[in-house]
């Protein structure tokens, strides 16, 4: 069972309301900001709110005159998304030129779940091996069982984790950088060329905060990029409207597109 946080005020995971016992996923570490923001870093691969094999099908046909596609994880937590979204477009309808989507630009402010990606170790339960298994074709050309262990600082499971090595085929497509998404969405420069995730962190914020967030994307991307978000942001906030307004359309569960 997924267990949600709730919203608390300014903060945006309320970890009061959450007992420790009911933690999941491959990460699930809460910290506190200088700020005083309470964040979680929660995350698994194939996190089915995006449905990923179209997701790969679509983003190959819609960039195929693109030489080059610049793909960037906001929020990117301990590399799960970006493996699965690797694992994705190898798989799907492979094609010489894929490597135009590689690496991609993984950024989240937290230095310990940037240092846990950065190990190439994932901390798995049994619901993400099985998962892992299923929703990829060559799992153990991904993944290996490791004795070695890796530690998360305040991390916490609900039952114990086996470590898996994660193999150079993936880990050469991705660049994890400890950075706020505000500061690299400021400088971001697109070229109608870009898949910018940020998926499972809007949707803890204030809705001003969301809205604020969104015009800036809106002035960003230019037509034809597309801007990912999570369950999470849909369900809690209105970022659907947010995006409408700022030039969005929506074209598959959770994908958007410049117009
Ligand atoms: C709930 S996790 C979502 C992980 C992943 N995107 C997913 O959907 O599974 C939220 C992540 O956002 C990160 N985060 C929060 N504020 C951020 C910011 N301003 N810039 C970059 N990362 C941020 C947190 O450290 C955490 O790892």
């Amino acid at each position: 069972m997924r267990i949600t946080p709730s919203l608390h005020n300014n903060t945006i995971y309320n970890r009061n309301t959450q007992p420790k016992s009911l933690a999941f996923g491959t990460t699930h570490r809460y910290y506190k900001t200088s700020d005083g923001y309470e964040l979680g870093t929660n995350t698994w691969p194939f996190r089915d709110d995006i449905e990923w094999s179209k997701l790969a099908k679509y983003e190959k046909r819609h960039f195929k005159d693109k030489d080059k596609v610049n793909m960037v994880q906001f929020a990117s937590s301990d590399g799960s998304e970006a493996y699965t979204q690797i694992i994705s477009l190898i798989e799907n309808n492979p094609a010489p030129d894929d490597k135009k989507f590689f690496p991609i630009k993984a950024f989240d402010i937290d230095p310990e779940v940037i240092k846990a990606a950065k190990s190439k170790l994932l901390n798995t339960m049994t619901f993400d091996r099985v998962s892992l298994q299923m929703n990829t074709e060559n799992y153990d050309t991904y993944f290996e069982e490791t004795g070695k262990k890796l530690d998360i600082k305040d991390d916490i499971h609900f039952e114990s984790i086996k470590t898996l090595k994660v193999a150079d085929i993936l880990t050469e497509k991705v660049v994890f950088e400890n950075a706020d998404m505000y500061k690299i969405l400021a400088k971001m420069e697109d070229n109608s060329n870009t898949i910018l995730m940020c998926r499972n962190i809007l949707g803890y914020f204030d809705e001003n905060k969301i809205e604020e967030f969104i015009k800036m994307v809106g002035q960003k991307l230019k037509k034809d990029s597309l801007f990912l978000i999570g369950e999470h942001d849909t369900r809690i906030s209105f970022i659907e409207r947010y995006l409408g307004e700022n030039g969005f359309t929506k074209v598959m569960k959770h994908v958007f597109k410049k117009i």
